[in-house]
Order: structure tokens, then sequence, then C-alpha cells
């Protein structure tokens, strides 16, 4: 069987495939990365390189068996796929935040619609959320928003904006993830796959 996994373009994408490199598979070299393809065949593994945001996506629906996915981007998808190794780098935060001397939340800002929404929701809080790609900070910056939701790794884009830490609302770790019907059919490869990344996992964990 050919196991399909999913890489998260971006951040995550070096230290993940080092995990994999020292996990005894076959990645796709950083020249091969160079060229804009994004399937790559190696020994019994076919690599997909997708957006962060994609990789539940691609595992929930089967389209990947496997893959590395934040668990920002698993809440936010509700996705029901097994997680069955956490990994020990790219830890950070989902914080509420606000602009500076923001009292009252009114507009919040986020990457991440559906966990605001539960999160508000959830404490009988009411705020207009502002759906937005990327540098959500800049938001409250510009006073768009009374709030943000967002990760906080270092907490530097807060502190140089003059951002407040309001809240966390969730930990944040990267995880392998693997689909419910491949899990249950437990191939040799999916379970050979866990174990391996689990052994391998702290190649990366100063980082
Ligand atoms: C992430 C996150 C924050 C920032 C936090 O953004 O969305 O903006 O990093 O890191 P810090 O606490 O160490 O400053 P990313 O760089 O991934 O880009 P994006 O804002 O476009 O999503």
């Amino acid at each position: 069987m050919t196991l399909r996994i999913a890489i998260p373009k971006g951040r995550l994408q070096e230290p993940v495939l080092a995990v994999f490199a020292a996990a005894g598979y076959d990645v796709p070299s950083s020249k091969e990365l160079q060229s804009r393809r994004l399937v790559f065949d190696k020994r019994g593994v076919e690599w997909i390189f997708v957006k962060d945001c994609d990789v539940p996506v691609y595992v929930e629906h089967g389209a990947a068996d496997a893959g590395i996915a934040g668990f920002d981007q698993i809440l936010e998808h509700d996705c029901t796929a097994y997680q069955p190794v956490e990994l020990p780098f790219g830890r950070c935060k989902m914080m509420l935040i606000s602009a500076p001397g923001a009292t009252k939340l009114e507009k919040v800002a986020t990457k991440y619609p559906r966990i605001a929404r539960q999160y508000f929701d959830a404490r009988a809080m009411h705020a207009e959320i502002i759906p937005l790609g990327g540098s959500v900070e800049l938001a409250a910056v510009l006073k768009l928003t009374s709030h943000v939701i967002d990760l906080v790794e270092t907490g530097e884009t807060a502190r140089i904006h003059k951002l407040e830490l309001q809240e966390t609302i969730a930990e944040i770790t990267p995880r392998l993830i693997v689909g419910r019907t491949v899990y249950r059919t437990a191939t040799q490869e999916i379970r050979e796959l866990i174990a391996r990344v689990e052994e391998a996992k702290d190649v990366y964990a100063t980082v």
C-alpha cells in the first residue's frame, strides 16, 4: 500500500520533514522542493505539500492517509482524524488579544471564525467576527476591530504593536493526524508510521 502523507507548507515544513527523515523516510530533498511540484513519490510514500490550513481537509476526506496539522487547524475544521502523536516544537497559544485600551468587545478579527464563534457562544458573549487571511493583529492596530483571536508564540507581534493579551483559548501543538478509516484498518504501514514518528519526534525538540 502506498501511503499518502500531507506536509504543511510554511514554517512547519522544515522541522516536519526533519522528523520524517529521522524516522527513516525518504523525504523530498530541498533541491526537489525548489520546483513547483506538489506531489513526490518516494519508495512507497506519496508526499503532498499543502497549505497548513488544508492538511485536516485532505485527511478528513481521505484524500491523504495522514498528515501533520496544527491543533488550531484541527479545531477550526472540526477534524475528526485521530491525533496519535503530538510534536514537541511549534508550541504556541491561541489567544484573545485586545487593541491598546479597548474596554468593550465589539468586533474580533481572526483566521479562525469557527473557533471564535464557539468561544463567544460558550460564554454568551456577543461580538462581530471579521474573518481575515493573515497579519490579523493589524486589524486591532488600525482599530478595524477591538480585539483579535490569533496565535501567540513569542509574544513579539503583540508587544511591538502594544496589544494586550487577554485570555488563552487553547494550547496549540502540531500533531500527526491519521484518517479514521485508515486508522481502523491499521495496516502495517500506518502502525509503522505512528511508531516511527513517535520515536523520531524529538529530533527537532530544541526548535
Ligand atoms: C503568526 C501568528 C501571529 C504571529 C505570532 O503569524 O498569526 O501573527 O505569528 O508570533 P509571535 O507571538 O512570536 O510574534 P504568521 O507569521 O504565521 O503569519 P500570518 O499573521 O500571516 O498568519
